[in-house]
């Protein structure tokens, strides 16, 4: 591929559509796929920005189940949801469509057919597993097991998450359907299959043309390489998907593998008539590069199997680059949605309106860009305060305000340029030729590091020439001295503008300037002399700390209680016999009389009228109940039990109650009033 392409195609994995999206996904994929396109545009090239929801396979129907609705609903209202907060936050996908429209259907099948008609397919008969109680084949999600790699009794049919590795369900230990919960049984079905072990040669040869490929995509791509590639089935035996086209596939869809990359396809197609473009120069076309923005966990679909089914096609480029990130943790835990451990896009633009780009330069400047990285609020806090508004929006707000004192806000023309000048204006043009280079090659920290740099040297120019000083005796060199600020000012908008697209805008806004493209940046005619800028608002405001503490102290609060729904009730006791719970005498008694125990935090003594006398017992409750609030209730307790002395005071039964999972008591209570001295059993 030449290093100007006549297009680009760029995609964005199509996420399932069965819950929100969070920082986690922002950070790995749709960030820095974002930043890539907006650089592109910057430069005048021909893009197509591509993605969309992916609404088949295991993932939706389980979700579906789970909520009461049908897997139909439950996409739409997810991609309604997703595209909604994507288009909140900026990112600027050409289009965002389903897989589960008509078209999509139409577009995977007709794919499937040429691969059939052209004899690509393995087409075999294989046992899978079966639940009999639920009447069905169970792929991929729907089973649980042991992990044959590395004993993680919980791994999925299809990937065991703690060790990472690809598996089938047959490979599974002691397999559980999670339809049913019961032991699956083996039956035979036919699938279709793609031969990838025969096509591993040339895969090989795709992939090993790749040597500019991030370290962490090569990785996995060569360790796949080294394991020989398998037979892969492309059909399941399910009933929500896009319907096997072939005879006697009955019963049987696509695998959402298949399906989804195919996805990529139908909507630059939807794109393209949409636009009055042909769809085929973005797929069909030597001179368009493919870029595929994904996550670390797609990394093999593709790069492997999606370039094999686009092979065996034969009409379609490959993937030139799959610049994969790694995981994005949060506060010092794996994010997750099942635990809710995560920081939601469509709850931070809620709670933050306004606030878009601090949370796209918080995640850019900390992508996990060759290794996992983590988001923490205080860091975004510090990002804000320090870099966005010290030097970022001070720099841009100190020349809008300087040029309004001196000038009444109109760019002075530079009267002499002396070295400093000359110096800076050179620094000025160098910058933006490294930041297209870093982006260029994905490297988006150091883009975006770059970046922030132009403000840097604005910042260190205003304070080396001191126009606030030199204003008494030479407001000719301040002419020169605010000229070059707002060069440098019209520059960053140009920079800035794949990272902050909000921010760019509202520079531009300022100076009273359109939208540049990136020629434009660090030359002199990013802003002419003359021009009259308005009003000079502040780009960023500081968050305090307490703003950073009630964040922290939700995620704190979603900790607890995922550690409470993780309690297990405590084993159960040895067994006992009939015999040994008889000799239980428990009764019902009413409270008379109830006082605290002095020196003890737990106890209280009562006084209770057990139907023959008043008998005193001390319970340890008193941190779940107070002593006013017990009188009057009837309790059950233990009237059979030894005396016991308990802090100077002779306790002559106990209180029955009931442990929670946090640790607080509740009485045992007999659920209509009873007679005082009532037997239980
Ligand atoms: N749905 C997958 C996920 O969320 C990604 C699919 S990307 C595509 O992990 F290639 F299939 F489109
Ligand atoms: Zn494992």
């Amino acid at each position: 591929m030449s290093d100007s392409p006549k297009r680009y195609t760029v995609t964005a994995a199509l996420i399932y559509a069965n819950g929100p999206i969070h920082i986690g996904h922002l950070a790995g994929c749709y960030l820095p796929a974002d930043v890539y396109v907006r650089y592109l545009r910057a430069k005048g090239k021909d893009v197509a920005f591509i993605s969309g929801t992916d609404e088949h396979g295991v993932p939706i129907t389980i979700k579906a189940k789970k909520e009461g609705i049908s897997p139909q609903e439950l996409v739409d209202a997810y991609h309604k949801q997703i595209k909604q907060s994507f288009a909140d936050f900026g990112i600027g996908f050409d289009i965002y469509s389903q897989t589960s429209k008509p078209k999509h259907h139409k577009v995977s099948q007709d794919f499937f057919k040429k691969l059939y008609a052209d004899g690509h397919f393995l087409e075999e008969e294989t046992e899978q597993l079966y639940d009999e109680v639920a009447g069905q084949f169970l792929a991929d999600r729907y089973v649980v097991g042991e992990c044959p790699k590395c004993g993680n009794e919980n791994a999925y049919g299809d990937q065991c998450e703690r060790c990472g590795s690809a598996l089938s369900p047959m490979e599974l230990k002691n397999p559980k359907s999670t339809l049913s919960g019961s032991s699956p049984v083996k039956k035979r079905t036919k699938n279709w299959y793609l031969p990838l072990d025969k096509m591993q040669p040339e895969i090989e040869k795709y992939v090993f043309s790749h040597p500019e490929w991030k370290s962490n995509v090569a990785g996995q791509c060569k360790s796949w390489l080294n394991d020989g590639l398998k037979p892969r089935a492309m059909t399941r035996d399910l009933d929500w998907g896009i319907k096997v086209p072939v005879e006697g596939a009955d019963g049987k869809v696509l695998y959402v593998w298949f399906d989804a990359p195919i996805g990529y396809i139908t909507f630059t197609q939807e794109w393209a008539e949409r636009e009055g473009k042909d769809w085929k120069d973005y797929w069909q076309n030597e001179e368009t590069k493919l870029v595929h923005f994904i996550g670390k966990d797609n990394i093999v679909f593709h790069c492997i199997i999606f370039p094999a089914m686009l092979m065996a096609h034969g009409d379609y480029v490959l993937a030139d680059n799959v610049p994969a990130n790694e995981f994005m943790n949060l506060e010092g835990d794996k994010i997750s949605t099942s635990r809710n451990w995560a920081v939601w896009l469509h709850e931070y633009l809620e709670e933050f309106p306004g606030k878009e780009d601090v949370l796209r330069y918080a995640l850019a400047s900390n992508a996990p860009e060759t290794k996992d990285s983590e988001f923490t609020w205080k860091d975004w806090q510090s990002k804000n305060n320090s870099e966005l508004v010290g030097i970022l929006g001070n720099f841009v707000n100190r020349t809008l305000v300087l040029t309004h004192k001196y000038f009444e806000g109109e760019i002075p023309a530079c009267v002499t340029l002396e070295k400093i000048d000359e110096d800076t204006l050179a620094q000025l043009a160098q910058l933006p030729c490294d930041i297209s280079k870093a982006l260029k090659n994905f490297k988006f920290r150091e883009a975006l590091a770059l970046t922030m740099d132009v403000a840097r040297l604005g910042n260190k120019y205003l304070a080396d020439t001191e126009p606030w000083k030199v204003i008494k005796n030479n407001p000719d060199r301040v002419k020169t001295i605010l000229n070059i600020s707002a060069q440098i000012t019209a520059t960053l908008a140009i920079v800035c503008e794949p990272f902050l697209p909000f921010t760019s805008e509202k520079i531009n806004g300022m100076l009273g300037l359109d939208k540049r493209e990136w020629m434009h940046a660090g030359k002199a005619d990013a802003l002419e002399a003359g021009q009259q800028i308005g009003e000079a608002t502040l780009l960023f405001e500081k968050i305090e700390d307490e703003i950073v503490e009630k964040q922290v102290n939700k995620l704190l609060d979603t900790k607890k209680k995922n550690e409470l729904e993780n309690l297990k009730a405590p084993a159960l006791k040895e067994e006992i016999v009939f015999d040994d719970f008889m000799k239980l005498d428990l009764r019902v008694g009413t409270i008379l009389e109830a006082e605290p125990v002095k020196k003890s935090k737990k106890l209280l003594k009562f006084l209770i009228d057990d139907g023959f006398e008043k008998r005193t017992i001390l319970s340890g409750i008193a941190q779940h109940y107070s002593p006013e609030e017990m009188i009057g209730k009837q309790v059950t307790f233990v009237a059979n039990l030894a005396p016991r002395k308990m802090m100077g005071h002779l306790s002559q039964g106990m209180i029955l109650m009931a442990e929670n999972n946090d640790g607080t008591l509740a009485l045992v209570q007999p659920d209509k009033k009873v007679w005082n001295g009532g037997t239980v059993s």
